[in-house]
């Protein structure tokens, strides 16, 4: 080959290397940028993946809308906390109207503007099936080069639940420092009731030739007598009352009182019975029950002047079926369920939050203590069951009282043998302590009038001393429970050591607790309670019954 063709050769030949290098490369890195791209695609999707499974699982909810408030996107929670129904008609729903007004909403967008985000805003909403929902709502706006808003963000937090045992808990602090404070005003109370009524019967006997003058006195008595169940609605509101429950049956309960409450109802209003077959039993104390069922049925006639019907109905419920607001305070698998409705002027929001306070009434002066629901939550509460309670303005009014069944079954209770025998009585000594010293007087006077010799002390440890100074010649104790030094049951303890059966008779303005409840569970005749303010014919009667006892066993 000529010189200058072999040249032009070797030029293309190293030209076509040179191209085929160039092109080779191109294809590589078209390949390299190609694979580069899938992986950022993969990795992009992946992350959508990642927030959109954020999105759509949160149990917040959390809805993306535009400042008009139209609705782009919401996740199930939010569906669910505003009732909205599918998604797939969105486009028609507008965030606007779960808020409240349309200033509430307007406010958000503008602060969205001024700051670009709103944090823990507490606000009500309003659900599309009406339900109030209290939330705490954060929310940030997203803006275009303009700096319009094009999107919000929106996070609701659900706070209604919270929201309503706050206030439960609250309701119940406060029943229970209301409870506290009566409890112990009316237990001095009774102190004082007590000295009222026995003077008004001295009175009353020692004025028998002056007519005029003991009708006075009588008039005293029964104003006392009023006070005095006053005290008594007190002091079972505050749970100080002697609670000594027995297996009972619902049903027989409300058939025993049925004359009662259809008496009480009269004759405008028709009272149904609807009374569950197979209730189980469970654990109350009847005269409460029976206090529950007429406070509740005279509620019902109050709410009727003009006549209705009242029912009555009971129901054997699993537990898993009540709608608990709070946490049972029982734990029994089964609860006996009483229901008393009515179909009178019904309560509005303000009175059923306020029903159960005492001396909450919306009757007039006169008509009604507003005692009677306090009485109904206090015993309940005794009772470790549960009160729900629905109302409605004219339509009516339902309570749905749970009390917790028993597992049990009574036992065969064997007749208890009356003691009628009438010794003839000798000179008995009487050991008496109180430490309210004008109750202590005036039992000591009573006493002594009834033939007795009376030793009296001002308070336990007094009355072990005398005890033990005349070596136990005592014929019978006369005891107050609740004392300074040494109490009334401990006293007793003390005294049994050398006289284990002597008869006693405790007074007390309110359960002493367990140590009471336990010497009498022990069932011995001779062991006698009186619950004060007591009628003098009462205690007469009972410290008789007790010196019978005496005369038998020294008989
Ligand atoms: N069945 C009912 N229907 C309508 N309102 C009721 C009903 N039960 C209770 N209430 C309302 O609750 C308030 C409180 O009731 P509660 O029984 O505690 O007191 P009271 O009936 O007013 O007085 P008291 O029972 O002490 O004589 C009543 O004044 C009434 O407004
Ligand atoms: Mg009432």
């Amino acid at each position: 080959l000529p010189e200058a063709a072999a040249e032009h050769l070797r030029i293309l030949i190293v030209g076509v290397s040179v191209i085929a290098v160039i092109v080779v490369f191109f294809i590589s890195s078209l390949v390299a940028g190609n694979q580069r791209l899938r992986k950022k695609h993969i990795a992009l999707r992946k992350s959508e993946a990642k927030y959109r499974s954020l999105f759509e699982r949160s149990k917040e909810s959390i809805v993306i809308f535009r400042p008009d408030g139209s609705i782009l996107d919401i996740n199930d929670a939010g569906m669910e906390l505003f009732g909205f129904e599918c998604k797939e008609t969105l486009s028609h729903c507008n965030i606007k109207q779960v808020y409240p007004s349309d200033v509430d909403f307007d406010s958000l967008v503008i602060t969205l503007m001024e700051k670009g985000f709103v944090k823990d805003r507490e606000l009500v909403l309003r659900g599309r099936d009406g339900r109030m929902l209290t939330v705490i709502e954060s929310c940030n706006a997203v803006f275009d080069d303009q700096g319009q808003i094009v999107t919000c963000e929106s996070i609701y937090h659900d706070l209604t639940q919270w929201k309503r045992l706050e206030e439960e808990l609250f309701n119940a602090q406060k029943l229970e420092s209301i409870a506290t404070l009566a409890g112990g005003v009316a237990h001095d109370f009774n102190n004082i009731l007590a000295v009222i009524l026995m003077n008004a019967q001295f009175g009353i006997e020692d004025s028998k030739s002056a007519v005029q003058l003991q009708n006075r006195f009588q008039e005293i008595k029964k104003a006392a007598g009023y006070a005095s169940e006053l005290t008594q609605k007190l002091l079972t509101f505050s749970r100080r009352q002697e609670f000594e429950p027995e297996l009972v049956q619902l049903n027989d309960m409300i058939a025993e009182n049925e004359d009662v409450l259809a008496s009480l109802l009269g004759e405008t209003i028709r009272l149904d019975l609807d009374l569950g077959s197979r209730l189980p039993y469970m654990l109350a104390t009847p005269v409460q029950v029976h206090q529950v069922l007429m406070n509740l049925v005279t509620n019902a006639h109050d709410a009727m002047p003009d006549g209705g019907v009242v029912r009555i109905a009971t129901r054997c419920v699993a537990k898993d079926d009540i709608p608990f607001e709070t946490s049972p305070k029982a734990d029994s698998r089964h609860y006996v369920l009483l229901t008393v409705s009515d179909t009178g002027v019904g309560m509005d929001d303000t009175t059923v939050s306020r029903m159960f306070e005492p001396f909450f009434t919306t009757k007039e002066v006169g008509k009604g203590t507003g005692l009677g629901l306090a009485v109904v939550h206090g015993i309940m509460e005794r009772h470790r069951g549960h009160v729900r309670v629905v109302s409605e303005p004219e339509k009516g009014t339902t309570f749905m009282l749970y009390f917790p069944a028993s597992d049990k079954t009574p036992a065969a209770v064997l007749p208890s043998v009356m003691h009628t025998s009438k010794q003839p009585q000798r000179h008995l000594t009487v050991l008496l302590a109180e430490d309210y010293e004008r109750l202590l007087k005036a039992n000591e006077q009573i006493l002594g009038n009834m033939g007795y010799s009376v030793i009296a002390a001002a308070n336990g440890l007094e009355a072990v001393r005398a005890f033990e100074a005349c070596h136990g010649n005592i014929d019978l104790a006369v005891l107050d429970v609740v004392m300074p030094e040494l109490g009334g049951v401990e006293a007793y303890q003390k005294m049994q050591e050398r006289t284990p059966r002597l008869p006693v008779l405790f007074l007390t303005g309110y359960d002493a607790g367990r140590t009471l409840t336990n010497l009498k569970r022990l069932n011995q005749e001779h062991i006698v309670v009186l619950n004060k303010p007591y009628y003098l014919e009462e205690f007469v009667e009972t410290v008789e019954k007790l010196s019978r006892l005496v005369a038998r066993s020294t008989a």
